[in-house]
This record gives C-alpha cells, structure tokens and sequence, in this order.
C-alpha cells in the first residue's frame, strides 16, 4: 500500500545512515551529486554567486543546503519528512543562509514565484514526483535565465514512468512505498521542452572506477529561458 510520503520517508530517515561529519578532503561541508562518496562534480554546476537564492527540493539531513549557504546562497531546503529535518536541525543548528520547511515540493514551488536562481534535487524531491506535473512548477519558481540540476539513479532497462520504490522497515514490518519516476536521458530531454525549459543536457554519470560497481548516476540540466546570469563553469551556452 502507498502510504502518506510523509510517513514512508519518516521509515526512510529512521533507517538511513547518518552523513560523514568530514568528506575525504576533511572539509565538514561538501556537496555530491551521487550516491558515492567524494565523487562526480560539485557546486560549481548550480552556476550561484554569493547573495543568489537556491532551493533543495526533498533536502533530507540539509548537507548539500549548508554547504551552498557555507559559500553565501541563501539557501531553501524543503522536505516531506519531519525526521529528515530533525535531522537536519540537529546537524546545522543556526547554520546561517539554511532555512528549512516542512512541505510538499510542488505546494512550495507554486508559492515561490520567480524566486531562485537554482533549483536542485539529489535523489529527492524531482524523483519522487510526476515529471509533467513539477517541472513546469520548478520552471515558474526559478528567475529567468535560472537553472535546475537534479541526479538520480539511472532507470533500469525497459522499467520507465512511474514506478514503486520500496523502503525497508524492521524484519516484522511491512516495507514503506513510494512512487518515483524513472526515465531515459533522452526522455527527460523531452520532458523538459514540453515544459518550457532550454539547453537540457542529461547524461550517466560513470560510477568511481575503483568502485567495482557499474551503477552510474542520472545527472540533468536546464535552464529557464532568459538573459545568461553567469559564467557557465563548463562553457555552456547559456543564451
Ligand atoms: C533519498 S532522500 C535524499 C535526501 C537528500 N537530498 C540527500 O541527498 O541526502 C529523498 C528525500 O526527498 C524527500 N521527499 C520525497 N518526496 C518529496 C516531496 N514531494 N516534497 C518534498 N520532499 C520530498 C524525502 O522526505 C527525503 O528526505
């Protein structure tokens, strides 16, 4: 049965390892688009200038939301899960530029409009929601020219659209379920047009090569239309 997402990532929070308090360089925030430690790229695709505003759809324990804030963003981290933001309350109590909200992400995007410059997603929010119905809703939110990154697993051969993810409780307990979306790079490419988005890039990103693992990451890009705002750090063009 699919329960209330609330309760379903409450079972997710109460079971899922606590983050590193140090990355790999020792640094005490970090940002990571993947499911590895220390690997992928970094902050620098979210293309933020201290004193911009970003937003963290499904932001969990808050590691990425303070790490950005760390580098001046006026940081919005929103999550379904009041035990994910406990979490993320006890992990960066008073962490200036982090504001955390216990909501929906589609009811805060349709609040939010024109308001933030970035609007990101690792393994949250973008996943577990239908593509058709928030990805208009993130392009309203974001300024023009703003950009939305999110990552996510890759999609398993032939199991595409809305799929059930299952969150494992104790032995005596049924698994929690919730919906998540799973499509192809070149799927999500079209599903961003129809929603009014431009230069879409979507790819795999390899898993470490020492990992011994072949599971890669989804990582995908786009803009909403508009004058550039910055620099693209990887030459992207941005008009
Ligand atoms: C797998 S966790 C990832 C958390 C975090 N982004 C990270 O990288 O550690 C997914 C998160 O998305 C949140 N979430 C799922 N659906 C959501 C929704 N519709 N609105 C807001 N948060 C949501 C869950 O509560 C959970 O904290």
């Amino acid at each position: 049965m699919i329960e209330t997402a609330s309760a379903a990532w409450d079972a997710y929070a109460a079971c899922s390892p606590e983050r590193r308090p140090t990355n790999g360089s020792g640094a005490r925030t970090w940002f990571n688009w993947t499911q590895y430690p220390d690997h992928g790229p970094g902050v620098e695709l979210l293309g933020l200038r201290p004193g911009d505003r970003a937003l963290d759809l499904g932001c969990g324990s808050g590691g990425n939301a303070a790490h950005l804030a760390s580098l001046g963003v006026g940081t919005v981290g929103v999550d379904v899960s009041t035990r994910q933001l406990a979490k993320a309350r006890e992990r960066w109590p008073d962490h200036p530029g982090v504001e955390l909200h216990l909501v929906d992400a589609l009811t805060h995007l349709r609040a939010s409009p024109g308001t933030y410059a970035a609007v990101y997603s690792v393994f949250g929010a973008v996943y577990f929601s239908d593509p058709a119905i928030l990805l208009p809703a993130i392009r309203s939110a974001l300024v023009p020219g703003g950009r939305l990154v999110f990552s996510q697993r890759p999609a398993v051969e032939g199991c595409y659209g809305a799929q059930a993810s299952l969150i494992q409780r104790g032995p005596d307990e049924d698994p929690a379920v919730v919906r998540r979306w799973d499509h192809e790079p070149g799927t999500w490419i079209g599903l961003l047009r129809a929603a009014g988005f431009v230069r879409t890039r979507a790819e795999i990103l390899p898993a470490p090569p020492d990992s011994g693992r072949t599971e890669g990451t989804l990582h995908v890009r786009a803009l909403r239309p508009g004058p550039p705002r910055c620099e693209d750090p990887e030459g992207i063009d941005l008009r």
